[in-house]
C-alpha cells in the first residue's frame, strides 16, 4: 500500500510499504478515505519528538471497513467508521472509567498510559495517512457513522480528534452556560474549542492568535478575535471582562508556543492564562507538552520543565486540567450534533489533497501559511 512516511525533520514522502492487515481476531481493517494533518503531527514533522524515521503519520482517520477479524461482532464490512486517535482496549481500569486516552494495555512502555496511531511515544501503531489502517479492538474503537457521512466526510472526520479535543478543553475548563471563556490558539483545536464553547452557550468567547485567517474563522462563529501582535492579550481579556478575567481558559497551543516574533517560550500561554482567568477560574490545557524536548531553545524545557507562575496560580485559587482527550467520551454525542445540523466542524477546512500532495500540505500547514487552516487528505484519490 502507499503511505506517508516520516523521513526526518520537515521531510515526508509517499512510499510503498507492506499492506496493513487483520493481525488479531479483534482487528478491523479500514480503507482510509479521509485523514487529516494535525498540529500534533507538526511537532513530530519538525523533529521535536523521538518519532522514528520510516514510520507512518496519521491519527485523524475515517474510512470504510474492508475486513474484520473472526472475533469482531458489531462492526461490518462496508461500514463507514471514524476512529478515535486514541488506541484503547475498553477493558483496562482506565478504559472502564472512560479514560481511553490513558489506556493501560495498548502502550507497551510500562511508564506510559495511552496510545495513538502514528504518534511519538504512544505505542507501535501505524498511522492512517495511508491506503489502509489496522484498527485494534475494532468493536470498541470504531464509531459507525450515519449514511450522510459518506457525503460529508470533512465534517465527520473531525470526530477522530479535534472536535472532541476542543470540547475536552472546555470540559477541563468547566465551561457553563453564560461563562466568559478565553482560548489561546486559533489553530484547528482552538477553533473547535470556540465551537464547543458556543454549543455550551458560553456568554463571551475570546480567542487569542496572530494569524488573520485563523482569527477570521473564530469570528465567523461569533467569538471575539484577539490579535496578540497588536498588544497584550491579557490586557484585552481584562478589558472585555471588567478587569476580573475570564471564568474559564483553554490552552490550545502547546509547548511550541511563541511570541508574535516567533521566539518560543513554552510557558507563555500557561502564564498568560493565569493572568487572563479570574481568581477561582479553571484552565483546560489540551495543547501538548512533553517530558523531554532536547530541541527546545528553553533550557528548563529541554527536560520538560516549565517556568510556570505557580505562585499567582495558587494565590488566585485557580484549577487546571490537562492531557490528551478521551475521544470516546464525546465522539458519539458530537456525531449526533453534526447529524442534527447543529455543528459543522468542516468550516475550518482549507484544503483537500491526495496522498501524493501531502508533503506540500505539511510544508504549508507547518509554516501556518495564510489560508492553510486545516488539511484533509484523501488517500483513496476521492476529493
Ligand atoms: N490533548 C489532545 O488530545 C490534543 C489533540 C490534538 C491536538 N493537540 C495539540 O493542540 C495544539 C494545537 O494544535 P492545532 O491542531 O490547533 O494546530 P496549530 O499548532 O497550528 O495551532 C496552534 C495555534 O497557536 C497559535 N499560537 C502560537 N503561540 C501562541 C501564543 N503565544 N498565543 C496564542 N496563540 C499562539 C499559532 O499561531 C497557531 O495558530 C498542539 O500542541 C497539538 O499537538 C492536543
Ligand atoms: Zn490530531
Ligand atoms: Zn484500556
Amino acid at each position: 500500500m502507499k503511505a506517508l512516511v516520516y523521513d526526518g525533520p520537515r521531510r515526508v514522502s509517499v512510499k510503498d510499504v507492506p499492506d496493513a492487515r487483520v493481525e488479531r481476531p479483534t482487528d478491523v481493517l479500514v480503507k482510509i478515505t479521509a485523514t487529516n494533518i494535525c498540529g500534533s503531527d507538526l511537532h513530530m514533522y519538525e523533529g521535536r519528538t523521538d518519532f522514528d524515521t520510516g514510520r507512518i503519520f496519521g491519527h485523524e482517520n475515517l474510512g470504510e471497513v474492508i475486513a474484520v477479524g473472526s472475533g469482531v461482532d458489531r462492526v461490518r464490512v462496508g461500514d463507514l467508521v471514524c476512529l478515535p486517535f486514541n488506541v484503547s482496549c475498553g477493558f483496562c481500569r482506565n478504559c472502564e472509567k472512560g479514560l481511553t486516552a490513558f489506556c493501560l494495555s495498548t502502550n507497551p512502555d510500562p511508564r506510559m498510559a495511552g496510545a495513538a496511531y502514528g504518534f511519538a511515544g504512544m505505542g507501535p501503531w501505524e498511522g492512517g495517512q495511508a491506503e489502509l489502517l489496522r484498527v485494534p479492538y475494532g468493536d470498541h474503537n470504531c464509531l459507525v457513522l450515519p449514511e450522510e457521512a459518506r457525503e460529508k466526510q470533512t465534517d465527520y472526520v473531525m470526530l477522530s480528534d479535534i472536535f472532541p479535543t476542543g470540547w475536552h478543553s472546555t470540559e477541563l475548563a468547566r465551561v457553563q452556560p453564560g461563562d466568559t471563556v478565553v482560548i489561546y490558539g486559533a489553530g484547528p483545536v482552538g477553533c473547535m474549542a470556540a465551537l464547543s464553547a458556543t454549543l455550551k452557550s458560553a456568554g463571551k468567547i475570546m480567542v487569542v492568535d496572530r494569524h488573520p485567517d485563523r482569527l477570521a474563522l473564530v469570528e465567523q462563529i461569533g467569538a471575539i478575535p484577539v490579535d496578540d501582535s497588536q498588544g497584550s492579550p491579557v490586557d484585552r481579556v481584562l478589558e472585555e471582562t471588567g478587569g476580573l478575567g475570564a471564568d474559564c481558559g483553554c490552552e490550545c497551543v502547546g509547548y511550541q508556543a511563541h511570541d508574535p516574533q516567533g521566539n518560543e517560550h513554552p510557558n507563555l500561554t500557561l502564564n498568560n492564562l493565569v493572568q487572563s482567568v479570574k481568581a477561582t477560574g479553571t484552565i483546560g490545557v489540551v495543547g501538548i507538552f512533553v517530558p523531554q524536548d532536547p530541541g527546545s531553545p528553553d533550557t528548563l524545557y529541554k527536560e520538560g520543565e516549565v517556568a510556570f507562575d505557580y505562585g499567582m496560580f495558587w494565590m488566585k485559587g485557580q484549577g487546571m486540567g490537562t492531557g490528551q482527550c478521551n475521544v470516546k467520551a464525546y465522539n458519539r454525542q458530537l456525531c449526533t450534533l453534526i447529524e442534527a445540523g447543529k455543528a459543522e466542524p468542516s468550516w475550518i477546512v482549507s484544503h483537500e489533497l491526495t496522498l501524493d500532495q501531502a508533503s506540500d500540505g505539511y510544508e504549508h500547514f507547518d509554516a501556518r501559511d495564510n489560508g492553510w487552516t486545516k488539511v484533509v487528505l484523501h488517500p483513496d484519490g476521492s476529493r
